[in-house]
Order: C-alpha cells, then structure tokens, then sequence
C-alpha cells in the first residue's frame, strides 16, 4: 500500500491528485483483504478500473484500490456461439483485439473504447450503433456489503443509454469482478447503419465488410475525431446526448431548423456535442481546459496541467449556456468525485 499516491496516470483526464493510500489488487483474496483493511481503519474506498470516466475534483482521503484482475476464458455455446469471459483489468480495447484475431464477432463496434472490461456494465459502453447490452451475458460481483459474490443477467443489469443498476439502485455496492459476452463465430451480424461507418467502408472500397472491417473503420472513425488519451487528457463524450419530448424539439426546430434528432416515439434524442458547438465551445479553451476542436462534447485537459475543479467548472459554464439558448439541461456522463 502506497501513501499519497498520485493518481495522475490512473485517470485518462490526466489529473494530479491524490490518493491518501493506494494499492493496486490482483485476485478477490486481495481485494477482500483492501476492503477489510479500510473497513478497519474507517477509510472511503475509491474503486478504479481503467480510470477512463471519473474527474477527480480533489485529492482523495481515503483508500484507492486499482481493479487488476487479468484473465479471458471461453466455453463453447453451440456451433455458432461461444461464451467468452474477461476478468475485469482486461484492458477493453486489447480485449476486442483478442476476440476479434479469434474471429469472434459481436464487439467490433466498440473498438478502441477506452478503460477496462469491468467498467463496461457500469454506463452499458456503446457506439457506432452497439451497446454491450446486445452481447452481455452476465457479470460476476462482489457485493460490499456482505463481501459475497453475486451474478447479475442481462435483464437484472437494468441496461439503458449509459446505464445500468450499477449507476442506479446499486451505485457503490458493487464491484465488478468479471464480465461475460456471447460472441458469434461464423454468422457475425454485421452492424453498418451508423452512417459514419458505411462512408467509411465505401471509401476503402470494401462493400461485403468482415468484422474486422468494421473494426478498422470504427477505429479510423475514432482517431480521426476523438483525441487519444495517452497524448490528450479526456474521458470521452463528457456529457450525454439529451432526450427531449416531441413537442420541445418541434418548438426549436422553429427557431434552428438545422437541429439534428432521433425521434423515438414521442421523445427526440438530439446530439450534445452539436448544441455544445451551437453555443461557441468547439476548440475553446479556458485556462488549461477545452472543448475538443473536432468534437464539441469532448472536453479536454488541453494543456496537461489542468485540475479535475478546473474541468469541471468549464463543464459547468457549458450546462449554463445549452441550457441559456435550448432550454435543455446537459447531464454529465462523466462520474465525477
Ligand atoms: N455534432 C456536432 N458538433 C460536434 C460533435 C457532434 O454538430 O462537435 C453532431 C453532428 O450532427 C453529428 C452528431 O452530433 O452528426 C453525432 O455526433 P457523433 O457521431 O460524433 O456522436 P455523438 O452523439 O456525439 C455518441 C457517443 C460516443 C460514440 C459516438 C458514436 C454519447 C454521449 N456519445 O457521440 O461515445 O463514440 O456516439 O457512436 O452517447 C463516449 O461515450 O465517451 C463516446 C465517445
């Protein structure tokens, strides 16, 4: 265990602060172990897996227990389906990689995500028209409360857009040990309706996509507009694409008739980062903060030096003026501390 440990290169936004202690935990024996430890010593604990969505605001006075469970294992489904599980400090992206040299089809849209595959249930990871939620199995927790372990399906998972009963109901009461997926092996249901990755595909030339086409125009699309962490500070899409009733969005479209939305029944779901670059912030920079020059709804640690407060203000000026023009509320998708 480590005191007053920087947590710097645990969190991709980059930020400097503190852990009063630290320790990094590699099979269950060890993380019960952590967690007794603090309940002994009446110490908070700060669960991090791939640090890839939390803005830390302040240092930390209490426990940080780095989540590095490795391991992947298949079991056979049927003659099409295997059931593949990733223990949770797999990295996400290499973990994709890993299924996809096998062939195993299923998460090839959700290449390059950043973070670890037990954060993925967390906020139901998705893009480029897949959620995990379409291939989730079942995840394996501990439960803090009475350090037992507990399994959750797909259906007591709660998914939704960036969430689930782990950002709900059962926030903080538990901690994700392993995930399971049923991958395809042979009959892989291509998905080329995000109209961003069938541009893609057409400019290679390629017009019967493998999986692996997909995952290289996903992540094509991904490095040409999304600021790579290791270089620039940031945690993704900062805020969630709101959801508006019907009439709200007929009212603006009075007013901006360029407003773009996904109608679903009588909500319209309209892009952030468009209502964000609408009010002046795409590349602005405040301080050590930006918003990202080639995606409104990323923001970034612009300079390296920023601080989690100062982040989360430049979030708070953005809420301000969405909400000053649209009259919508912006809700951060970022977990912040
Ligand atoms: N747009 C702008 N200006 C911008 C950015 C976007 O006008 O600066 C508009 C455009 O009209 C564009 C639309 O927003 O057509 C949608 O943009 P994009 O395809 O980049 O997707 P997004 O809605 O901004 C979501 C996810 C991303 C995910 C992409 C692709 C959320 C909060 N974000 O972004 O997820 O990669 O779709 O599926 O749902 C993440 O969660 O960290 C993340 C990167």
């Amino acid at each position: 265990m480590q005191e007053n440990f920087s947590l710097k290169p645990y969190n991709t936004f980059g930020v400097d602060a503190k852990a009063k202690y630290f320790i990094e935990v590699q099979t269950l024996e060890q993380l019960r172990d952590a967690i007794s430890y603090s309940k002994d010593h009446h110490l908070q604990i700060l669960f991090l897996g791939g640090g890839s969505n939390i803005l830390l605001t302040k240092d930390f006075d209490g426990l940080a227990i780095k989540l590095s469970f490795k391991g992947i294992s298949e079991e056979d489904l049927n003659e099409n389906e295997v059931l593949v599980t990733a223990k949770a400090g797999e990295n996400w992206h290499e973990f994709v990689m890993y299924c996809l040299e096998k062939n195993y089809g299923g998460l090839e849209n959700l290449s390059l995500i950043p973070g670890n595959v037990g954060t993925s249930p967390m906020q139901n990871i998705g893009a480029y028209g897949t959620e995990i939620k379409d291939i989730f199995v079942s995840c394996t927790v501990l439960d803090l409360e009475n350090l037992e372990l507990k399994t959750f399906n797909l259906e007591q998972c709660h998914f939704g857009y960036r969430d689930s009963i782990f950002k709900q109901e059962g926030k903080g009461r538990y901690v994700i040990l392993e995930v399971s997926f049923k991958l395809t092996r042979k009959d892989h249901h291509i998905k080329t309706e995000y109209g961003a990755i069938k541009t893609e595909l057409d400019n290679s030339g390629i017009t019967h996509p493998t999986i692996q086409d997909v995952s290289k125009a996903v992540i094509n699309i991904r490095q040409s507009k999304l600021p790579d962490p290791k270089v620039t500070g940031n945690a993704g899409s900062f805020f969630k694409n709101p959801t508006i009733p019907l009439v709200q969005f007929e009212e603006l479209k009075h007013q901006f008739e360029n407003i773009p939305g996904y109608p679903n029944g009588d909500v319209v779901k309209v892009p952030a980062g468009w209502l964000i670059e609408q009010c002046g912030w795409k590349g602005k920079q405040i301080g050590n903060a930006a918003s990202h020059k080639l995606q409104a709804l990323v923001i970034i640690n612009a300079t390296g030096n920023a601080t989690g407060k100062e982040i989360f203000d430049f979030s708070t000026e953005i809420i301000n003026s969405v909400k000053e023009k649209f009259g919508i509320e912006l809700e951060r998708e970022v977990n912040i501390l």
